[in-house]
Formats: structure tokens, sequence, C-alpha cells
């Protein structure tokens, strides 16, 4: 999508980090901005800062519930005529440390609910949309766990995160076959300052476990690295730049890393010749 300016950009996700830097990279590019997030409080503060560059509008949006998705194409379509670039972005990390086996099923439930289900929602919702309307783009946020795996970061989200590149590249083929008009990227982020490490104060009480697991003192060390990794990782007003140009010039994958390159082609090589799976960066990162 070369021309942005007047048109009308949707983010989930949008009230922190890199949904947040989105919002206001497509304000900045002159676009109309829509802006969702489960977490009202921050939603209505990063509406306040993207308003200040263009038009933006916020609804609180819980991305697990289709019902609500709808109702944000509807509220789109009610502010601004309908949406052009749709950013399927809002994500959790979940448990960090703790070995497939151990994640309770509401941690699974929450991470797939959110990180993945999220992504089909808007999927479902927004794509008949740009079809009808013969253009558009979607940005699916994935991350570099949808290209790798690991023992650092939960089973679960490599899981959520693999399904959305491969949502993502399916999409890309239903695009080209029925010569829609309409591109696709899939953002695969490596660590990005935000406050994603933060998530358990926007987890849904019927995603809680009950009694809370106790944590081991492996999770605790492992989930402490984790945060030092994401504090120290791209600004995301970087990302949001790469995503940007990303969408001005049709690209597909989107890294944030060069060096991710190097763990795919690991993970590929091993593939090819049957060998034993490899980890990703994060693992390299933590435990060296
Ligand atoms: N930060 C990183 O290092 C990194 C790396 C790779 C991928 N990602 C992905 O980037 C995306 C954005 O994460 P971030 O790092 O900006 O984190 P963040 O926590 O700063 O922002 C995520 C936003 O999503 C919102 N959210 C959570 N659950 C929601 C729900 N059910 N419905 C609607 N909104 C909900 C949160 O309230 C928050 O505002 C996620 O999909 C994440 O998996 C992040």
């Amino acid at each position: 999508m070369k021309e942005l300016a007047g048109k009308t950009a949707v983010v989930t996700g949008a009230g922190s980090g890199i949904g947040r830097a989105m919002a206001k990279r497509w304000a900045e590019a002159g676009m109309n901005v829509v802006m969702a997030d489960i977490d009202e409080v921050a939603l209505d503060d990063a509406v306040i800062e993207v308003s200040q560059v263009g038009p933006a509008a916020g609804l609180a949006v819980d991305v697990t519930a289709a019902s609500e998705v709808e109702d944000l194409l509807a509220f789109t379509v009610d502010h601004f005529g309908r949406a052009h670039l749709v950013c399927n972005n809002a994500g959790v990390a979940g448990p960090s440390g703790q070995a497939p086996h151990e994640l309770t099923v509401e941690d699974w439930q929450w991470v797939l609910d959110v990180d993945l289900w999220g992504v089909i929602h808007g999927v479902r919702t927004f794509v008949p949309h740009l079809l009808a309307h013969g253009d558009g783009h979607i940005v699916n946020t994935a991350s570099q766990s949808g290209l790798t795996s690991g023992a650092v970061i939960s089973a679960a989200y490599y899981a959520a995160k693999h399904a959305v590149v491969a949502i993502s590249e399916c999409q890309f083929h239903d695009f080209s076959q029925r010569d829609s008009g309409i591109s696709v990227s899939v953002l695969c982020p490596g660590p990005v300052a935000t406050n994603i490490m933060h998530d358990e104060a926007h987890r849904p009480e019927r995603f809680q476990t009950v009694p809370t697991p106790v944590a081991t003192e492996h999770s605790e060390s492992v989930t402490s690295a984790m945060s030092d990794v994401i504090a120290s990782g791209r600004p995301a007003h970087e990302v949001a730049e790469i995503v940007h140009n990303a969408v001005i010039n049709d690209e597909f994958y989107i890294y944030t890393d060069p060096n991710i390159v190097e763990s795919i082609t690991a993970r590929h090589r091993a593939i090819e010749q049957r060998g034993f799976p490899t980890t990703g960066r994060m693992d390299a990162d933590i435990t060296g």
C-alpha cells in the first residue's frame, strides 16, 4: 500500500508497546487511526497521544471475543467509513521458564486465545470487509518465536506464533490466487522494549489458575532474565518504522533483529537433514 494518507488503520493492542507505536506511526503518515485494547486506561492515554498527531478513536476490545472484534469493525466504519490497514497485534507472553507439561490449562487457553484466536477473529472479521472494497493490507503480529522454538518462552507462545505465521502464509496464497488487491505481512520481532512482561496485569479472571501455581526457582530466574532481554530490546518506535516501510514496500516477512536469520537457517538445516531441533535467539540470549 504505497499511499497511506487519508486512509484508515486499525490496531489492536494499541494501548502499549508495539501497537501504540504503530498507531502513532500511522497517524504520522496521515492516516485515521482506530485503536483497540483490553486495558482501557492505557488505551485512553494512547488515544490522547495519537490524537495530537491526527484523527484517532479508541474502543475497549478483548480480542479473544469474536463479537468484540466485530464491534471494532462497526466502530471503524462509523468513525471513518472503512478500514484499509489492519494490524492484528494484541498479544501476551504468558508464563516463562515452564515446560510444556507444566503450563496449566488456563495458561494455554489465555495465550492461545489472545495470541492466536485474537488474530483469527481479526482475519475473519476484517478480510471480508477489505475484499468487498478490493484493497487493503493486513499486518499480523507473530514473533521470531513463530519461526524458531526453545525452552525459555512458553510452548503456548511458540505454538500461537507459529500458527500466526502459518495463517499469514495461507492468507498470502489466498490473496495472490484471487488477485484480490490485498496484501498481508507477518511481523516477527526480536526483543522489543515494551510492557509485555507485565501482561499478568490484564489476564482476565476466566484465564486465572486457582490456586495460583507456586513459581519455581528456575521459572523465576528465566522470567527475570527474559525481562532484562526485553527491557534492553529495540525501542517500539523503531519497530513501527520498520513495519511502515514494509507496508509501503509490500514485504511479507518483517524482522526487527537481523540475527534471527541465523536461527532460521539453523532450524531449516536441521529439518532438511532430519537432525535435532535447534533453539532460537531468546534461548541463546538467556542461556548463552
Ligand atoms: N516485546 C517483544 O519483545 C515482542 C517480541 C515479539 C513479538 N511481540 C508481539 O508484539 C505484540 C505486542 O506486544 P508488546 O510487546 O507491544 O506488548 P505490550 O504488553 O506492551 O502491548 C500489548 C498490548 O496488548 C493488550 N492486550 C492484551 N490482551 C488483550 C486482549 N485480550 N484484547 C485486547 N488487547 C489485549 C495489552 O493490554 C497491551 O496494551 C504481541 O503480539 C507480542 O506477542 C513482542
